[in-house]
């Protein structure tokens, strides 16, 4: 397995546009932590197999994905026919994550706005500007959530954080979105130290959130998800800090499969637990979560995760949802790009 150290996650980026091959390339994260290996994407076909197979992954990255994925389409063809079947094949490829939707018709709207010759370059740009926007509402996020994590600093202690998933650099452009604060924190000199849930069945947290801390130096912990609640209840845990995949009005926030029991078990200690959600994941259709649409994912990602030999009867009935829906009231907080707030006073915020 090769090293990667990184002085700070703006030097790494897990899309990079090339615009001058009309095509991305970005980091395979199936092969993370093994391999860094990247994979060109020149065609909206490529596009849609790299979300679906989770090449790339996480809500923000998603949506840029499928904002280029537009764009390559729209090079090969710019009739309104191939838009809409380009923009179907995209939104097809994962439910939950709203940053998708949201990343495809504003790409939609840039597109019809102009004549053919112009869709594709106006789509790039289009894109490029949703790429620079995440950058800057990581950067914000992590301001704010900073606040939060000096406040729990106590003299030369570290500051202890529990993530789940990976909502990090490799699910943004930039700092990611939990991880934007850790980052900062460490950068500042404030001493963190980060559990990591590994996150059944696909890992995101042992593979990818491990690999990244890892690269830019900060200090942290791999835990088996089921080990969260006890931690908490033995004061290890100053604060939790979760990602988002889509965010309903009243504050009920959708993420990775396994963020509820962590809200359970944070507010039944009394640990403090903030959402890091960009704008772009709040899903402001939705009054509140419960129809939030929940990825349902194969068998063989369950059956598979405890390594190669079979531990359970063959032909074991599997339920793999993606997903989970933490309730407002279990948050202490949601940190977004414009500050932080109760969970049900988005629109304080956002007034729309
Ligand atoms: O299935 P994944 O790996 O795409 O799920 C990712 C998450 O749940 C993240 O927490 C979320 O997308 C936020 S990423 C900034």
């Amino acid at each position: 397995m090769e090293i990667h150290r990184f002085a700070s996650p703006a030097e790494f980026a897990p899309l990079r546009a090339r615009p001058e091959q009309g095509a991305i390339d970005i980091v395979d994260q199936t092969r993370l932590p093994q391999s860094l290996v990247t994979r060109r994407l020149a065609t909206v076909l490529d596009a849609a197999d790299a979300i679906r197979s989770m090449q790339v992954r996480g809500a923000p990255l998603i949506g840029v994905t499928a904002a280029y994925g537009l764009a390559i389409a729209l090079r090969a063809d710019p009739t309104e026919y191939h838009l809409r079947a380009s923009r179907a094949l995209l939104l097809a490829t994962r439910p939950t994550a709203v940053n998708l939707r949201w990343a495809l018709d504003r790409c939609e709207r840039v597109a019809l706005a102009v004549p053919e010759p112009s869709r594709a370059a106006a789509v790039w740009n289009e894109a490029d500007a949703i790429a620079a926007e995440d950058v800057a509402i990581n950067r914000a996020i992590g301001e704010h959530g900073l606040r939060l994590i000096r406040e729990l600093a106590v003299g030369s202690r570290p500051v202890n954080v529990l993530t789940h998933c990976n909502a990090g650099a490799l699910a943004t452009l930039g700092y990611g979105t939990a991880t934007a604060p850790i980052y900062l924190a460490h950068a500042a000199g404030v001493a963190v130290h980060v559990w990591v849930s590994e996150t059944r069945p696909r890992l995101q947290g042992a593979r990818l959130t491990t690999w990244e801390l890892h690269a830019h130096g900060v200090p942290h912990t791999l835990i088996v998800d089921a080990a969260s609640a006890t931690i908490m209840q033995h004061g290890k845990v100053d604060i939790v800090l979760v990602g988002a995949d889509r965010v309903a009005v009243n504050g009920d926030v959708c993420n990775k499969i396994g963020t509820y029991e962590k809200a359970l078990a944070a507010r039944d200690n009394a640990v403090p637990m903030y959402a890091a959600v960009p704008s772009p994941s709040i899903d402001w259709t939705l009054p509140d979560g419960s129809r939030i649409p929940i990825e349902e994912r194969d068998r063989e990602e369950v059956l598979g995760a405890a390594g190669s030999d079979p531990s359970q009867p063959q032909g074991t009935v599997v339920f793999n949802p993606g997903f989970d829906v933490t309730p407002a009231r279990l948050l202490t907080g949601i940190i977004t790009e414009r500050g932080v707030c109760k969970p049900t006073a988005l629109r304080t915020l956002f007034p729309g």
